[in-house]
Protein backbone atom coordinates (compact mmCIF):
# COMPACT_ATOMS: atom_id res chain seq x y z
CA UNK A 1 0.00 0.00 0.00
CA UNK A 2 1.08 3.43 -0.48
CA UNK A 3 1.18 3.87 3.65
CA UNK A 4 3.46 0.56 3.76
CA UNK A 5 5.92 1.99 0.60
CA UNK A 6 5.45 5.85 3.20
CA UNK A 7 7.07 3.59 5.70
CA UNK A 8 9.69 2.03 4.11
CA UNK A 9 11.06 5.85 2.64
CA UNK A 10 10.95 6.90 6.24
CA UNK A 11 14.81 7.15 7.60
CA UNK A 12 15.16 6.04 10.55
CA UNK A 13 17.30 4.91 13.89
CA UNK A 14 16.56 1.53 15.55
CA UNK A 15 17.64 2.22 19.47
CA UNK A 16 15.80 -1.25 20.93
CA UNK A 17 17.51 -4.05 19.47
CA UNK A 18 19.20 -7.09 21.55
CA UNK A 19 21.94 -7.91 18.63
CA UNK A 20 21.47 -11.82 20.04
CA UNK A 21 17.61 -11.59 18.87
CA UNK A 22 18.75 -11.10 15.26
CA UNK A 23 20.39 -14.96 15.15
CA UNK A 24 17.76 -16.20 11.97
CA UNK A 25 16.85 -19.87 12.41
CA UNK A 26 19.32 -20.01 9.08
CA UNK A 27 22.43 -18.84 10.64
CA UNK A 28 21.46 -20.54 14.03
CA UNK A 29 22.11 -23.95 12.07
CA UNK A 30 24.92 -22.82 9.58
CA UNK A 31 26.78 -21.71 13.07
CA UNK A 32 26.06 -24.88 14.91
CA UNK A 33 27.67 -27.23 11.52
CA UNK A 34 30.40 -24.24 11.54
CA UNK A 35 31.06 -24.79 15.46
CA UNK A 36 29.89 -28.33 16.03
CA UNK A 37 27.68 -27.29 18.26
CA UNK A 38 24.04 -29.33 19.29
CA UNK A 39 21.41 -27.92 18.78
CA UNK A 40 18.09 -29.15 20.08
CA UNK A 41 15.99 -28.58 16.62
CA UNK A 42 15.87 -30.80 13.43
CA UNK A 43 15.21 -27.90 11.09
CA UNK A 44 14.37 -24.33 10.48
CA UNK A 45 10.92 -25.06 10.82
CA UNK A 46 11.44 -26.60 13.93
CA UNK A 47 13.02 -23.45 15.14
CA UNK A 48 10.49 -21.27 14.01
CA UNK A 49 7.55 -23.56 15.07
CA UNK A 50 8.69 -22.95 18.76
CA UNK A 51 8.55 -19.60 18.65
CA UNK A 52 5.35 -19.67 20.57
CA UNK A 53 5.64 -18.00 23.67
CA UNK A 54 3.32 -16.69 26.51
CA UNK A 55 5.39 -14.64 28.35
CA UNK A 56 8.71 -13.06 28.28
CA UNK A 57 10.46 -15.90 30.26
CA UNK A 58 9.38 -18.69 27.57
CA UNK A 59 10.82 -16.76 24.93
CA UNK A 60 13.86 -15.78 27.28
CA UNK A 61 14.85 -19.85 27.71
CA UNK A 62 15.06 -20.45 24.31
CA UNK A 63 16.92 -17.08 23.44
CA UNK A 64 19.92 -17.61 25.97
CA UNK A 65 19.69 -21.29 24.07
CA UNK A 66 20.12 -20.40 20.96
CA UNK A 67 22.78 -17.83 21.53
CA UNK A 68 24.58 -20.81 22.41
CA UNK A 69 26.26 -21.41 18.66
CA UNK A 70 28.09 -18.09 19.25
CA UNK A 71 31.50 -18.84 19.76
CA UNK A 72 34.11 -17.27 17.60
CA UNK A 73 34.76 -13.04 16.90
CA UNK A 74 33.59 -14.22 13.16
CA UNK A 75 30.27 -15.56 14.40
CA UNK A 76 29.86 -11.90 16.65
CA UNK A 77 30.54 -9.94 13.37
CA UNK A 78 28.19 -12.39 11.24
CA UNK A 79 25.54 -12.06 13.38
CA UNK A 80 25.87 -7.89 13.71
CA UNK A 81 26.27 -7.49 9.96
CA UNK A 82 23.44 -9.67 8.81
CA UNK A 83 21.50 -7.39 11.45
CA UNK A 84 22.71 -4.59 9.38
CA UNK A 85 22.10 -5.82 6.13
CA UNK A 86 18.19 -6.19 7.00
CA UNK A 87 18.31 -2.70 9.33
CA UNK A 88 19.37 -1.03 6.04
CA UNK A 89 17.02 -2.79 3.87
CA UNK A 90 14.41 -0.65 6.04
CA UNK A 91 15.92 2.43 5.84
CA UNK A 92 17.36 2.18 9.21
CA UNK A 93 20.32 5.06 9.37
CA UNK A 94 21.42 4.45 12.97
CA UNK A 95 21.10 2.04 15.36
CA UNK A 96 21.86 1.43 18.77
CA UNK A 97 21.98 -2.58 19.81
CA UNK A 98 22.37 -4.52 23.23
CA UNK A 99 24.38 -7.39 23.44
CA UNK A 100 24.30 -9.55 26.85
CA UNK A 101 27.96 -10.34 27.32
CA UNK A 102 27.18 -12.16 30.05
CA UNK A 103 24.85 -14.70 28.12
CA UNK A 104 28.44 -15.43 26.72
CA UNK A 105 31.17 -15.31 29.60
CA UNK A 106 29.23 -17.58 31.36
CA UNK A 107 29.64 -19.70 28.37
CA UNK A 108 33.87 -19.31 28.34
CA UNK A 109 33.16 -16.63 25.43
CA UNK A 110 35.57 -14.10 26.30
CA UNK A 111 34.79 -10.17 26.32
CA UNK A 112 37.26 -9.48 23.94
CA UNK A 113 36.15 -11.78 21.36
CA UNK A 114 32.25 -10.87 21.42
CA UNK A 115 33.46 -7.07 21.44
CA UNK A 116 35.66 -7.24 18.93
CA UNK A 117 33.61 -9.52 16.30
CA UNK A 118 30.23 -7.13 16.72
CA UNK A 119 32.53 -4.31 16.09
CA UNK A 120 34.06 -5.30 13.36
CA UNK A 121 30.61 -5.46 12.18
CA UNK A 122 29.29 -2.86 12.88
CA UNK A 123 32.53 -1.08 10.64
CA UNK A 124 31.24 -2.91 8.02
CA UNK A 125 28.19 -1.47 8.39
CA UNK A 126 29.08 1.70 8.71
CA UNK A 127 31.72 1.56 5.30
CA UNK A 128 29.62 -1.25 3.30
CA UNK A 129 26.13 -0.37 4.27
CA UNK A 130 26.99 3.48 5.25
CA UNK A 131 24.79 3.07 8.68
CA UNK A 132 26.01 3.88 11.89
CA UNK A 133 25.82 2.84 15.16
CA UNK A 134 26.41 2.31 18.47
CA UNK A 135 27.56 -0.56 21.25
CA UNK A 136 25.22 -0.75 24.50
CA UNK A 137 26.42 -3.09 27.08
CA UNK A 138 23.49 -4.66 28.85
CA UNK A 139 23.65 -6.22 32.21
CA UNK A 140 21.30 -9.57 33.22
CA UNK A 141 18.91 -8.36 35.76
CA UNK A 142 18.12 -12.08 36.97
CA UNK A 143 21.91 -11.91 38.23
CA UNK A 144 23.43 -10.04 40.84
CA UNK A 145 24.82 -7.01 41.02
CA UNK A 146 27.87 -8.26 42.19
CA UNK A 147 28.00 -10.05 38.60
CA UNK A 148 27.40 -7.02 36.62
CA UNK A 149 30.53 -4.79 38.48
CA UNK A 150 32.49 -7.85 37.37
CA UNK A 151 31.21 -7.60 33.59
CA UNK A 152 31.93 -3.26 34.10
CA UNK A 153 35.39 -4.08 34.95
CA UNK A 154 35.34 -6.47 31.93
CA UNK A 155 34.59 -3.76 29.82
CA UNK A 156 37.11 -1.16 31.09
CA UNK A 157 39.60 -1.97 28.28
CA UNK A 158 36.90 -1.30 25.52
CA UNK A 159 34.82 1.37 27.70
CA UNK A 160 35.31 3.64 23.76
CA UNK A 161 33.62 1.04 22.40
CA UNK A 162 30.13 1.32 24.20
CA UNK A 163 27.98 4.30 24.19
CA UNK A 164 25.56 3.13 27.51
CA UNK A 165 24.91 0.40 29.54
CA UNK A 166 21.40 -1.27 29.60
CA UNK A 167 19.46 -3.64 31.76
CA UNK A 168 17.61 -6.44 30.48
CA UNK A 169 16.17 -10.36 31.27
CA UNK A 170 13.29 -11.18 33.69
CA UNK A 171 12.10 -7.98 34.95
CA UNK A 172 9.50 -9.13 37.69
CA UNK A 173 11.48 -9.64 40.81
CA UNK A 174 14.37 -8.33 39.95
CA UNK A 175 13.74 -4.35 40.55
CA UNK A 176 16.26 -1.29 39.43
CA UNK A 177 16.69 -0.73 42.76
CA UNK A 178 18.78 -3.87 42.80
CA UNK A 179 21.29 -2.13 40.26
CA UNK A 180 21.58 1.39 41.75
CA UNK A 181 25.38 1.22 42.58
CA UNK A 182 26.41 -0.33 39.11
CA UNK A 183 24.23 2.44 37.20
CA UNK A 184 25.96 5.15 39.16
CA UNK A 185 29.16 3.06 38.41
CA UNK A 186 28.71 3.46 34.61
CA UNK A 187 27.43 6.91 34.82
CA UNK A 188 30.76 7.97 36.14
CA UNK A 189 32.38 6.37 33.79
CA UNK A 190 30.61 8.61 31.08
CA UNK A 191 28.27 5.79 29.61
CA UNK A 192 24.80 6.95 29.00
CA UNK A 193 22.06 4.70 30.92
CA UNK A 194 18.59 2.62 29.72
CA UNK A 195 16.90 -0.02 31.65
CA UNK A 196 13.91 -1.86 30.23
CA UNK A 197 11.42 -1.14 32.48
CA UNK A 198 7.56 -1.52 32.70
CA UNK A 199 7.68 -4.66 30.38
CA UNK A 200 5.74 -6.94 32.77
CA UNK A 201 6.72 -5.47 35.35
CA UNK A 202 5.16 -2.95 37.80
CA UNK A 203 4.68 0.78 37.36
CA UNK A 204 7.02 0.95 40.78
CA UNK A 205 9.65 -0.45 38.77
CA UNK A 206 9.69 2.40 35.70
CA UNK A 207 9.87 4.89 39.14
CA UNK A 208 12.98 3.40 40.14
CA UNK A 209 14.28 3.40 36.77
CA UNK A 210 13.55 7.34 36.93
CA UNK A 211 14.50 7.99 40.20
CA UNK A 212 17.34 5.51 41.09
CA UNK A 213 19.19 4.39 38.08
CA UNK A 214 18.72 8.03 36.43
CA UNK A 215 17.82 6.41 32.93
CA UNK A 216 18.73 8.66 29.63
CA UNK A 217 16.47 6.17 27.89
CA UNK A 218 13.60 3.64 28.81
CA UNK A 219 12.83 0.74 27.21
CA UNK A 220 9.83 -0.69 26.47
CA UNK A 221 7.58 1.45 29.53
CA UNK A 222 4.32 -0.01 28.55
CA UNK A 223 3.18 0.01 32.36
CA UNK A 224 4.19 3.88 32.82
CA UNK A 225 0.49 4.03 31.50
CA UNK A 226 -1.31 2.75 34.14
CA UNK A 227 -0.10 5.38 36.48
CA UNK A 228 -0.96 9.29 35.35
CA UNK A 229 1.64 10.97 38.02
CA UNK A 230 4.40 8.45 36.05
CA UNK A 231 2.93 9.28 32.90
CA UNK A 232 3.18 13.65 33.63
CA UNK A 233 6.86 12.94 34.92
CA UNK A 234 7.55 11.12 31.97
CA UNK A 235 6.48 13.84 29.51
CA UNK A 236 7.79 16.59 31.86
CA UNK A 237 11.46 14.64 31.75
CA UNK A 238 10.86 14.16 27.63
CA UNK A 239 11.75 10.96 28.35
CA UNK A 240 12.44 8.96 25.00
CA UNK A 241 10.34 5.21 25.14
CA UNK A 242 11.74 2.28 22.91
CA UNK A 243 8.52 0.61 22.22
CA UNK A 244 8.50 -2.77 20.04
CA UNK A 245 4.89 -3.83 19.10
CA UNK A 246 5.56 -7.07 17.86
CA UNK A 247 7.54 -8.02 21.09
CA UNK A 248 4.90 -7.01 23.16
CA UNK A 249 2.45 -9.11 20.78
CA UNK A 250 5.03 -12.71 21.13
CA UNK A 251 5.25 -12.07 24.81
CA UNK A 252 1.39 -11.61 25.22
CA UNK A 253 2.40 -7.97 26.80
CA UNK A 254 -0.81 -6.90 25.02
CA UNK A 255 -3.27 -9.53 23.59
CA UNK A 256 -4.50 -7.89 20.45
CA UNK A 257 -2.17 -5.31 18.48
CA UNK A 258 -5.22 -3.50 18.09
CA UNK A 259 -5.31 -2.56 22.09
CA UNK A 260 -1.59 -1.54 21.85
CA UNK A 261 -0.60 1.86 24.14
CA UNK A 262 1.03 3.64 21.38
CA UNK A 263 -1.93 5.85 20.35
CA UNK A 264 -2.63 6.81 23.61
CA UNK A 265 0.82 7.76 24.41
CA UNK A 266 1.55 9.69 21.47
CA UNK A 267 -1.99 11.41 22.94
CA UNK A 268 -0.18 12.20 25.72
CA UNK A 269 2.71 13.85 25.01
CA UNK A 270 5.24 11.01 25.33
CA UNK A 271 8.21 10.41 23.03
CA UNK A 272 7.80 6.97 21.36
CA UNK A 273 10.26 5.15 18.58
CA UNK A 274 9.63 2.07 17.25
CA UNK A 275 11.95 -1.09 17.42
CA UNK A 276 12.01 -4.63 16.78
CA UNK A 277 13.85 -6.10 20.27
CA UNK A 278 14.08 -9.77 18.64
CA UNK A 279 13.50 -9.18 15.50
CA UNK A 280 14.31 -13.04 14.53
CA UNK A 281 11.91 -14.28 17.53
CA UNK A 282 9.41 -12.01 16.77
CA UNK A 283 8.49 -12.19 13.60
CA UNK A 284 10.04 -8.97 11.34
CA UNK A 285 12.35 -5.99 11.52
CA UNK A 286 11.68 -2.62 12.09
CA UNK A 287 9.63 -1.70 9.31
CA UNK A 288 7.15 -4.66 10.15
CA UNK A 289 6.51 -3.01 13.42
CA UNK A 290 5.69 0.22 11.89
CA UNK A 291 3.29 -1.65 9.65
CA UNK A 292 1.52 -3.87 11.91
CA UNK A 293 1.27 -1.66 14.08
CA UNK A 294 -0.27 1.42 12.12
CA UNK A 295 -2.62 -1.15 10.10
CA UNK A 296 -3.74 -2.29 13.43
CA UNK A 297 -4.46 0.79 15.62
CA UNK A 298 -4.25 3.39 12.32
CA UNK A 299 -1.76 5.90 12.56
CA UNK A 300 -1.08 8.92 10.36
CA UNK A 301 1.91 9.89 8.38
CA UNK A 302 2.41 12.40 10.93
CA UNK A 303 2.52 10.41 13.51
CA UNK A 304 4.51 7.72 11.91
CA UNK A 305 7.29 10.57 10.70
CA UNK A 306 6.78 12.13 14.64
CA UNK A 307 8.22 8.34 16.01
CA UNK A 308 10.86 8.19 13.18
CA UNK A 309 12.07 11.56 14.11
CA UNK A 310 12.17 10.81 17.77
CA UNK A 311 14.06 7.86 16.39
CA UNK A 312 17.03 10.11 16.14
CA UNK A 313 16.22 13.00 18.43
CA UNK A 314 16.22 10.03 21.48
CA UNK A 315 19.52 8.22 20.09
CA UNK A 316 22.68 9.16 21.86
CA UNK A 317 24.36 10.96 18.57
CA UNK A 318 25.41 14.35 19.34
CA UNK A 319 23.21 17.19 18.77
CA UNK A 320 25.41 18.04 15.45
CA UNK A 321 24.83 14.50 14.45
CA UNK A 322 21.21 14.52 15.08
CA UNK A 323 20.70 18.45 13.27
CA UNK A 324 21.83 16.72 10.19
CA UNK A 325 19.70 14.07 10.29
CA UNK A 326 16.74 14.85 11.53
N1 LIG B 1 12.90 -7.98 27.67
C1 LIG B 1 13.81 -8.37 28.57
N2 LIG B 1 14.95 -8.96 28.24
C2 LIG B 1 15.21 -9.15 26.95
C3 LIG B 1 14.32 -8.76 25.97
C4 LIG B 1 13.11 -8.13 26.35
O1 LIG B 1 12.24 -7.73 25.54
N3 LIG B 1 14.87 -9.11 24.79
C5 LIG B 1 16.08 -9.68 25.06
N4 LIG B 1 16.28 -9.70 26.36
ZN1 LIG C 1 14.40 -5.63 24.80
Amino acid sequence: TDLNAFIDGLPKAELHLHIEGSLEPELMFALAERNKVAIPFDSVEAVRAAYDFSNLQDFLDIYYAGANVLLTRQDFEDLAFAYFQRAAADNVRHAEIFFDPQTHTDRGVPFGVVVEGLIAGMDRAKAELGVTSGLILSFLRHLSEDEAFATLEMARPYLHHFVGVGLDSSEVGHPPSKFQRVFAAAQAMGLKLCAHAGEEGPPEYVWEALDLLHIDRMDHGNRSMEDPALVRRIVAEGMTLTVCPLSNHKLCVVDDLKDHPVPEMLRQGIRVTLNSDDPAYFGGYVNENYRQLAAAVGLTREQLTLMARNSFAGSFLDDAAKAERI
